[in-house]
């Protein structure tokens, strides 16, 4: 702490003569917002990463009635050990390509560290003996056995503790916004662009 104060009063000392070419950049940029949680009580957000692959729609299958949020590759940043990272570049790139948001996660399956799968249950044990408290859940849409294995398990754990397994825009309540743009109603029969 005593070390970032310090820094920081360095910032300022040299900043007087940054602040011409620095203030136009932070103008236009918005503020990427870091989510690794969500808000409303009673709600899970399962989130996967990394498809699209081959057990998506094995995953959605073992929904049901739930909903997830799939994260598509090329819009994570990885590094070496296959985990997310950021940091303040990576932020502001996101912010300068128009995104708003970044989610990481509050608890995680370990599935993409090799977790053995009874692990990775666990995790959806935890969380059930947690209920209501909100929370948003990793997995990754690349391994079978956490499409055919650990969903259903977590969420047949999840749903009769109560949970409401929600996408990750719904369960951050007021801060949550629609993610999908509006293009007309809906078409039957032929579709017309
Ligand atoms: C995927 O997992 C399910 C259930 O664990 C198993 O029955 C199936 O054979 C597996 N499929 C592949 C392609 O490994």
């Amino acid at each position: 702490m005593f070390s970032k104060i310090a820094s920081i009063a360095l910032g300022v000392a040299i900043l007087p003569s940054l602040l011409v070419s620095a203030a136009p950049t932070q103008l236009h940029k918005q503020q990427v917002t870091v989510v690794s949680n969500c808000i409303n009580s009673g709600q899970v957000a399962l989130t996967f990463d990394d498809g699209l692959y081959q057990y998506e729609l094995d995953i959605i299958k073992h929904l049901g009635e739930s909903k997830a949020t799939f994260f598509l590759n090329g819009n994570s940043e990885s590094d070496g050990d296959g985990r997310m990272s950021y940091n303040d570049l990576l932020l502001s790139a996101l912010s300068t390509r128009g995104y708003k948001k970044m989610f990481l996660w509050s608890d995680d399956t370990q599935d993409g560290n090799s977790a053995p799968v009874d692990q990775s249950k666990g995790v959806f044990d935890l969380v059930a003996a947690a209920y209501p408290e909100p929370r948003m859940i990793l997995g990754h849409s690349v391994y079978n056995s956490t499409a055919n294995d650990v969903v259903p398990y977590g969420v047949d754990k999840l749903t009769t503790k109560g949970y409401k397994l929600v996408a990750v825009d719904t369960c951050m309540g007021n801060e949550g916004e629609w993610p999908y743009e509006w293009v007309g109603q809906p078409q039957t029969g032929k579709w017309q662009c």
